[in-house]
Formats: structure tokens, C-alpha cells, sequence
């Protein structure tokens, strides 16, 4: 059972340990190891209270937690960003993660594993640690990973992102990575970082080096809140190497930091301004089969992640592409009656991104437009906008997520599913 389902009952629990069992008797519990070895376990209480398990006044929690995103990355932001910081005050940093600083010290290659959303926002993190921090990241899947790792190399960071902190592929690829670090004949340290929703997980027993995505407990199965509130992490630890490495110029730092203080804000109104809209656009989907979802750059993830939302619960089959390769392949798929959702923000990639919108229009198929660009060009691109606040490109995903998440949510709404339970899906993958 998982923990958010035991929290109405109890909150005191004990945990068993691989290797264990227990024994439960009219007087209590009774633990083991495997060799018949009695054990001294402790309870302990979890600090999460029945209250939050609530839908408060939500249809379901995956709702109630997409409204929850602006309030949790503001205080995500509060706990992590240093307010007294200003780019002449050297004496403070400007990011507060409290990790040992050797563990960043030195680096010059990041891996990311991961599973599912979390593996999405590995992605988001591997463009934010390149082009923020300047340091070669690649991200791979856990359950790949793990049967053929890249060569070992010096100073290498791998981090598990992981919100539950179980999933087996995630956890078992982050304990070979430290079994082959660890075998005497490997000439490099260990560096392990966890990003998880989930401190007293069993990640925080493979690594002491956790950052605490902080977004409470997420019930509905599809990945919301801790998706973004893991993009924050991405975005704090870029930032926190860039000011150690020096690479990009305070001023810069300065601009983003204060940039991301602008996002919840931003985010509000986004959902504020857009959720009837949104509503009504997902409504038509009534015999929708198959929606592509594009995107460039930064926002590649992003369409990755809005099409696994829109599989997740409403059973509708959305893929996610790079603009730029549709027309190596999905561009056969498309006719009157496929959807092609496209995140069109300005910057590097806006007018390539256009004009693949156009590519894609010019096979009829239906383009609806996330952008904040309300304007001749964008009339032209798209059939259905949805307007979503300005902001530099590198922040965007924070934004251009939402309208996604919504869409899969109406979506499944509209057809009657059951979002927070969707079929053959599990909040934790505990099994390889
Ligand atoms: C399951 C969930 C997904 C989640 C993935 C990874 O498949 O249904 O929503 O993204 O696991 O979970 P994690 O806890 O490792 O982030």
C-alpha cells in the first residue's frame, strides 16, 4: 500500500528493509532478518497530514494538484533562492541547497537517470546544465541504464530523479552506478545526487546528497506538480553551478534568478485565463484517436511530457516529436483528423517552429498554438491559440506545461475516466 492510502489510517509506520519480515502477533509486531535473527525497529511518524489528502472542493486531486503548481514553486523558491544575494555581494551565494560542495567540485560530466515524467524533466535539467552551467549532460532511462552503462569517466555527477523515491529501474541503476564506483578497481569517486519528493525514501538510503522537491503528496497517478517542482530543482542546481564555475556573467544569473521569482505569478494567471478555454478545446476531442504534440529546444520535453499526460488518462494516443523531425516520419500520420499541439515560444527556435506548424497545417491537420504570440503570423500557423504569458525561452517550460497538463485532464474528464486511478498504471513502480 502506498503511503498517500495509509496516511487516513495512521501516520505512524515502520518500515522493513530488504531482507526482513515481520510478524504480526495479538501484542504487536515482531521483526526479523532472514536467518531468524530478532530485530530492534522503531516507528516513526510521517510528517504529512490527513488534511492534504483532500480534494478540497476538486473533482480530483489531479486538478486540485495542477492548481497547487504557483503556490509550491513559490515556496519552493523561497526555500532555495537566496534573497539577500545581488551580483556585487559576494560574501552570500546565490542559491541554498545545502549539498556538500565537493560533491559539485570539479565536474565535467552530469547523468541523469530516470523513469517517466521524472525522466522528462532529466531532460528539461539536461539543456538547463548545459547551457546554464556549461557542463555535458546526457539523461537516460533507468531501465536502459542499467544494461549498458557508458563507460566510467572521471568527475562525474549521476543523478536519480525519482519523486517517489521507489522506482525499482531508478533506485537499481543508481546502486550499479555506486557498486561500480566502489569496486576497487575503479580509479573515480562516487558522486551521487537524488531529486526527490520523497526524503525518508528508499533513495535516501543509496545517497545522503538529496535536493527535497518539496511539492507534498501527489495522488493522482499522472505526474503534476512534482513534475515542475522537479524542473525547479533543474533549474536551482544550473544556476548554483553556474555561480560556482563562473560561466555565466552575474548579471545574467541575475536576470533568470529574478525571471523565476516572476513564475508563480505567472503561472496563476495561466490558469486563471486559460482553463475554460482549455476545457472547451479538449471537449472537441470526442473522437480524437491520435494527437502529435511539438515543440523544440527547451520545449522538446515538454511535448514529450504533454503526450504521456494525454495517454496517461485519457487513453488517447499522443506522441511527442521535435518540430524539426516531423516531417522524417509523423508527418504521414497527419490528416483533418489529427491535432498537432504545438509550443511555439519565442526565441532560438520560434520561427523554425512556425513554419513547422505550417508543414503540418499544409496536411490539414488541426494546429492549435501555446504561445504568447497573438498576431498575423500566428493566426496564420494556427487554428486555435492558446495564449500563454511571455517569458524568456530558458523559463518557459515552467509555463508552457500547464495548458498540456490541462488538456490531458479535460480530456479524460470529458470521456469520464477515472484520472486519478487511470487503468494498468501505478503511482510507484516498485517492480523492475
Ligand atoms: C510511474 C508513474 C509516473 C512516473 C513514473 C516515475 O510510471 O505513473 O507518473 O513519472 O512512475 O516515477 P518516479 O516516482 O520515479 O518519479
Amino acid at each position: 500500500m502506498v503511503r498517500e492510502n495509509l496516511v487516513p489510517h495512521t501516520q505512524v509506520v515502520l518500515s522493513l528493509e530488504n531482507g526482513e519480515l515481520a510478524k504480526l502477533t495479538p501484542l504487536g509486531v515482531e521483526v526479523y532478518n532472514f536467518a531468524g535473527v530478532p530485530l530492534n525497529k522503531y516507528p516513526r511518524t510521517l510528517s504529512w497530514n490527513p488534511v492534504l489528502i483532500e480534494k478540497q472542493g476538486f473533482k480530483h486531486f489531479m486538478l486540485k494538484e495542477i492548481h497547487e503548481q504557483p503556490r509550491l514553486i513559490r515556496a519552493s523558491l523561497d526555500t532555495y533562492l537566496n534573497y539577500d544575494w545581488y551580483p556585487t555581494n559576494s560574501s552570500e551565494m546565490p542559491i541554498k541547497l545545502g549539498l556538500p560542495a565537493g560533491l559539485l567540485e570539479d565536474l565535467e560530466q552530469i547523468q541523469i537517470v530516470a523513469c517517466g515524467s521524472s525522466w522528462h524533466a532529466g531532460l528539461v535539467g539536461k539543456y538547463l546544465l548545459e547551457q546554464i552551467a556549461g557542463i555535458p549532460t546526457m539523461v537516460q532511462y533507468a531501465s536502459e541504464f542499467r544494461y549498458a552503462p557508458p563507460p566510467l569517466t572521471a568527475n562525474t555527477l549521476t543523478i536519480g530523479v525519482t519523486q517517489s523515491g521507489e522506482t525499482a529501474d531508478t533506485l537499481a541503476a543508481l546502486a550499479m552506478e555506486q557498486q561500480r564506483l566502489t569496486n576497487q578497481q575503479s580509479r573515480f569517486q562516487l558522486r551521487l545526487l537524488g531529486i526527490t519528493n520523497r526524503t525518508e525514501s528508499s533513495l535516501a538510503a543509496l545517497t545522503e546528497n538529496i535536493i527535497d522537491i518539496h511539492a507534498g503528496i501527489e495522488i493522482g497517478v499522472a505526474a503534476t506538480k512534482t513534475y515542475t517542482a522537479q524542473l525547479l530543482a533543474f533549474y536551482c542546481l544550473a544556476l548554483d553551478m553556474s555561480y560556482r564555475r563562473q560561466v555565466l556573467p552575474l548579471m545574467r544569473l541575475e536576470t533568470i534568478l529574478n525571471g523565476l521569482r516572476q513564475l508563480p505569478a505567472l503561472m496563476e494567471s495561466v490558469l486563471e485565463v486559460q482553463e475554460d478555454s482549455i476545457q472547451k478545446l479538449a471537449d472537441q476531442f470526442t473522437d480524437t484517436q491520435d494527437v502529435i504534440f511539438i515543440g523544440r529546444g527547451i520545449n522538446f520535453p515538454v511535448a514529450l511530457e504533454g503526450a504521456l499526460k494525454l495517454k496517461e488518462i485519457s487513453y488517447i494516443h499522443g506522441e511527442g516529436y521535435p518540430s524539426g523531425e516531423l516531417k522524417h516520419g509523423p508527418i504521414a500520420l497527419l490528416d483533418a483528423k489529427v491535432p498537432v499541439v504545438t509550443i511555439a515560444q519565442p526565441g532560438s527556435v520560434y520561427e523554425k517552429v512556425l513554419s513547422n506548424a505550417q508543414e503540418a497545417k499544409a496536411r490539414d491537420a488541426h494546429l492549435i498554438g501555446i504561445t504568447p504570440r497573438n498576431n498575423s503570423e500566428t493566426a496564420e500557423a494556427f487554428d486555435q491559440l492558446i495564449p500563454i504569458p511571455e517569458v524568456e525561452e530558458l523559463l518557459s517550460p515552467m509555463l508552457t506545461v500547464i495548458p498540456l497538463q490541462l488538456l490531458a485532464y479535460y480530456a479524460a474528464a470529458y470521456r469520464g475516466l477515472d484520472i486519478d486511478q487511470p487503468r494498468n498504471l501505478a503511482k510507484s513502480v516498485t517492480v523492475e
